[in-house]
């Protein structure tokens, strides 16, 4: 587990040529190391730094100052709901609320199979789609609780079939 494996190789070139320097392409490259580790890791960390001939700290300081890149680890989906008020107008916080009860975690936890990390937001720029929240970067509008559940559902069937074919 590394992002200096061969299947990154192509990929960080790509970055590094688009900037004047190396330590420019810092916050791509942590996007890299947040996707290899499930989090920005304290190897991800020494990863990009050696990359960007950087030091470490200043490394981590970007990766804490940023709200999207993660400094624990998360579930395997890590759903960030959007809470600010014109979604909680339109029902974000009892959403918020349920869907926690439904996977039995409080805010910012992790569900025992790994699966979902629940986290509360600040607009999405997607207030008129309320509820909504992003999984793994990508949005989810128009949300309620029947389909949250059966995307969940979804997923651990998923997660099942995988493990049951090795
Ligand atoms: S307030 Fe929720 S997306 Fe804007």
């Amino acid at each position: 587990m590394s992002i200096k494996d061969k299947k990154y190789e192509a990929r960080i070139q790509k970055y590094f040529s688009k900037y004047p320097d190396k330590r420019s392409a810092v916050m791509a490259l942590l996007y890299v190391a947040q996707e290899e580790y499930g989090w920005v890791s304290p190897e991800g960390i020494a990863e990009v730094a050696e990359l960007c001939e950087m030091d470490p700290t200043q490394v981590k300081s970007i990766a804490g100052f940023y709200t999207m890149y993660s400094e624990k680890p998360k579930g395997k989906y890590w759903l960030q709901v959007c809470t600010d008020l014109p979604c909680a107008l339109k029902g974000a916080d009892e959403f918020h609320k349920e869907l926690k009860e439904y996977l039995g975690i409080g805010e910012g936890e992790t569900t025992e199979d790994g699966l979902f990390t629940v986290e509360h937001v600040m607009c999405l720029a997607a207030c008129d789609k309320a509820p909504m929240l992003q999984c793994n970067f990508h949005y989810m509008e128009n949300l309620d609780m029947e389909k949250m559940k059966a995307f969940i559902e979804e997923k651990r069937a998923e997660i099942e079939q995988e493990a049951s074919r090795k």
